[in-house]
């Protein structure tokens, strides 16, 4: 298994991707796509499914972009974990598997305030460029998109990375800028820290990690004689792989240490993590995505907005700072509150809550689909003249990652497409600012 991963990562890591001849080639591929789709929050952004124009008879009148933070460096607490499990492995006497030998000489190098990396900033500004190339002509000098951006350093720079691409991308005339930065220890829809009982993913993600990590880690000792690393030291040693290969632009040698299953096994670990940390499994996940999706009704039907939860109503109420007659918006946030906003909305709801102490086959939680490095909801409305059972009308569909969502909330039909009413009745745990939850964050 060891071998035939090597030779297959070798293979890819050798592609350049060339995204047009004005753009710098730059890897964007450090292992197999199904081993590097696996890599849960820290898979690099890709397409889950080629992006579909909507039906013929119906033409996009606005969008809506909500899209995390580019690749990153790791946060600092993660950077303790990630040290301490590599020094066990270092202080091995002997290393029986010679993929472990690199580590004779190896030190560790890596910004440690989760700062974006620079292949962050590019996939970033590719996104720029994938936005005006899809949807410039919704737009004009009067018109340009409208951006905000939740205030983490690395949120902002993802941001005016898109910003500058849909700029380079119209040859510098639509020259959007970022408009606000939402505080994050202030009223904020693009981040969670807003609701200080919300529980944390600790326990399900603990008991999966002392599951899958125990044989792993066992594995590793007897390759690496004397390092007694623990399961819990898999967790964080796993996520070195693309840590390492998105900052350094090449595949990690950490990569090899590890089999595709074990790259799987991971990815539940991070489904399990955003499912208990703001989805589903949260009891006070949802309601953290409350505000942002009321903003969004109020763009969608363009009336003001009306919330009592994140919301800063002062900015809300401002067209300066909330206008309502742009046909392009742009939010820049986090994974774990576009969790929220997707439990919020509807999206992905799983038939049961994830089981931590086995991975479903069947589930459509998985999170290299949901929030990769620089993942992107877009709430597209559309207006239809009448064609089969449609209407004439205003329609709504929501494209996440490209993969159009079906909507059964508000009866999408085969197009992903809810008429503008049946969505925003369908929206009523926002409408009623959560129903209660959003005291239970404070009370
Ligand atoms: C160890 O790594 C350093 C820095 O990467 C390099 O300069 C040195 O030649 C390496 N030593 C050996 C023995 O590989
Ligand atoms: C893009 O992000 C990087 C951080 O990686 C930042 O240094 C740079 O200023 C940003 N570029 C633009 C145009 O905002
Ligand atoms: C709301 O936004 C304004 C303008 O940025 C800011 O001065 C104020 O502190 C914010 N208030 C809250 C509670 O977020
Ligand atoms: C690993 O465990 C063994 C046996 O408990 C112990 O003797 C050794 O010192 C430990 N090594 C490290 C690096 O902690
Ligand atoms: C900030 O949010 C809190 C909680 O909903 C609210 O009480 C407060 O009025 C808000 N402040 C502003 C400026 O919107
Ligand atoms: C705002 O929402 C509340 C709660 O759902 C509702 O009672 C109120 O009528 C709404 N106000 C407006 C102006 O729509």
């Amino acid at each position: 298994m060891f071998l035939s991963f090597a030779s297959i990562w070798v293979l890819f890591s050798g592609i350049h991707l060339c995204l047009g001849s004005s753009l710098p080639k730059v890897i964007t591929q450090f292992a197999p796509p199904a081993v590097q789709q696996s890599w849960a929050a820290y898979t690099p952004y890709f397409s889950v499914k080629p992006y579909t124009p909507p039906p013929r008879n119906c033409r996009i009148t606005q969008v809506n972009i909500l899209q995390r933070h580019g690749a990153r460096f790791p946060t600092s607490g993660a950077t303790t974990g990630i040290l301490s499990a590599v020094t066990k492995l270092q202080s091995a006497g002997l290393y029986t598997n010679p993929r472990l030998n690199f580590l004779r000489n190896y030190t560790y190098t890596l910004g440690k305030n989760g700062d974006l990396v620079p292949f962050g900033a590019f996939q970033s500004e590719e996104a720029g460029k994938v936005a005006y190339e899809r949807y410039g002509r919704l737009i004009s000098q009067k018109n340009l998109p409208f951006v905000r951006a939740s205030s983490s350093v690395r949120v902002v720079n993802s941001a005016t990375n898109w910003t500058s691409g849909f700029s380079i991308a119209s040859n510098h005339v639509f020259n959007p800028e970022l408009s606000v930065v939402l505080s994050e220890s202030l009223n904020d829809t693009l981040d969670d820290s807003m609701c200080p009982n919300a529980g944390s993913s600790d326990p399900q993600t603990d008991t999966w990690t002392a599951i899958y990590g125990a044989p792993i880690a066992a594995r590793l000792n007897s390759q690496a004689l004397g390092s007694n690393l623990t399961a819990a030291d898999i967790s964080n040693l796993i996520p070195l792989c693309p840590f390492e290969s998105a900052a350094k632009e090449e595949t990690s040698p950490f990569c090899a240490i590890f089999t595709a299953d074990d790259f799987a096994q991971f990815e539940y670990f991070g489904d399990l993590d955003k499912f208990y940390g703001t989805g589903y499994g949260q009891a006070l996940g949802p309601v953290q995505g409350v505000g942002y999706v009321n903003e969004l009704l109020a763009r969608l039907t363009g009336t003001s907005v009306n919330d009592s939860t994140q919301t800063n109503r002062t900015l809300d109420a401002s067209p300066v700072t909330f206008p309502l007659d742009r046909s392009v918006y742009a939010d820049f946030s986090h994974d774990n509150q576009m969790a929220a906003i997707y439990a919020a909305l509807g999206l992905f709801k799983q038939p049961q809550p994830l089981d931590p102490t086995t991975p479903s086959r069947k589930r459509t939680w998985v999170t290299s689909h949901l929030t990769p490095f620089s993942a992107r909801m877009v709430t597209e409305r559309l207006q239809c003249s009448a064609r089969r059972n449609q209407k004439t009308g205003a329609y709504v569909r929501i494209l996440v990652n490209d993969a159009l969502q079906p909507l059964e909330f508000c009866n999408g039909d085969q197009d992903g497409l809810c008429t503008l009413d049946a969505f925003v009745e369908s929206q009523a745990f926002a409408r009623n600012n959560g129903a209660g939850d959003f005291e239970k964050c404070f009370n």
